[in-house]
């Protein structure tokens, strides 16, 4: 019989995950398909208890729901009680919430720099993303520091950064053109998604080895324009999405997910 995985947010049209996780079923030669669900705000109990006893192999969880899902688990893995935030469900008797976001971050970090320990990290931004980026960065080993437009956000981050064993720092978006005294710059602000605006320009950049971008619509943003001009390596956001979902899959099925079959559709789809 066929299994029936998906994800639940409010929108789910644009999302990707359905396109890369059905290339994945198919690699794998599972007989499973993965759809979005559009689920409203009142409605994510219901959807999580429903998806529970129709017996669905697992779940993604996207925006607005990240946080308010978390009271409708069961338990909660380290990952996900750092974040504060849940982007997987899984069904193994009650209902755990995962977060591979992180995770994904580490291992697109791992794959396009290297070893990262003792890096220079500076994070624009201080939202969810952000969350996920500083976690794994601290976790490895990097200074951080973080500059977003609500400051007191960035002083959060910095802090939770701080009690995993990092130096971290903080400040307003501001000092953003200091950007070129880090070796890592990594974006997670909406900035430049669906536009060609850019948080920095080639100028401030000039000194950075890498620059990422989470923002992957579109693919090669302005801010990864100014990179390449600026002489550092430009890393698009695909990655960290395919990735984070990726080890979803691998949460649900125990199986190796065939991370370049899903990166392929991913980017097929984004055109
Ligand atoms: P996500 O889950 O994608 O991280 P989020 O939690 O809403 O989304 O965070 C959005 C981030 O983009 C925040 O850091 C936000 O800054 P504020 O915390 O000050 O709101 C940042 N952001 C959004 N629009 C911005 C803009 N026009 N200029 C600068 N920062 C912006």
């Amino acid at each position: 019989m066929e299994e029936v995985y998906g994800l639940i947010g409010d929108p789910v049209e644009h999302s990707l995950s359905p396109v890369m996780h059905n290339a994945a079923f198919s690699v794998l030669g599972m007989e499973a398909r993965y759809h979005a669900f559009r689920v409203e705000g009142a409605e994510v109990g219901d959807a999580v208890r429903g998806a529970a006893a129709l017996g669905i192999g697992g779940l993604n969880v996207t925006i607005p729901h990240k946080r308010s899902v978390m009271d409708h688990c069961d338990s909660l893995s380290d990952d996900a009680e750092v974040i504060g935030a849940v982007n997987t469900l899984e069904f193994d008797g009650g209902v755990t919430g995962h977060n591979t976001d992180v995770e994904g971050v580490r291992l697109a970090l791992e794959r396009e720099v290297g070893d990262l320990s003792g890096t220079r990290a500076l994070v624009l931004g201080a939202g969810g993303a952000a969350r996920a980026v500083v976690v794994a960065l601290a976790r490895e080993g990097c200074e951080v520091t973080v500059l977003n437009r609500t400051v007191e956000k960035a002083a959060d981050l910095a802090e939770l950064a701080r009690g995993l064993g990092a130096e971290a720092d903080h400040g307003g978006l501001d000092e953003r053109s200091r950007a070129g005294e880090f070796d890592l710059v990594i974006n997670t602000t909406s900035v430049g998604m669906e536009s060609d605006e850019t948080l920095l320009e080639a100028g401030d950049i000039e000194g950075a080895s890498y620059v990422f971008d989470a923002v992957y619509r579109p693919l090669e943003t302005r801010l990864l324009r100014e990179a390449v001009e600026a002489g550092a390596t430009p890393v698009d956001g695909l990655g960290m999405l395919v990735l984070q979902g990726a080890e979803s899959l691998r949460i649900w099925t125990d199986r190796e997910p065939p991370v370049g079959e899903m990166e392929r559709a991913a980017r097929k789809a984004l055109g």
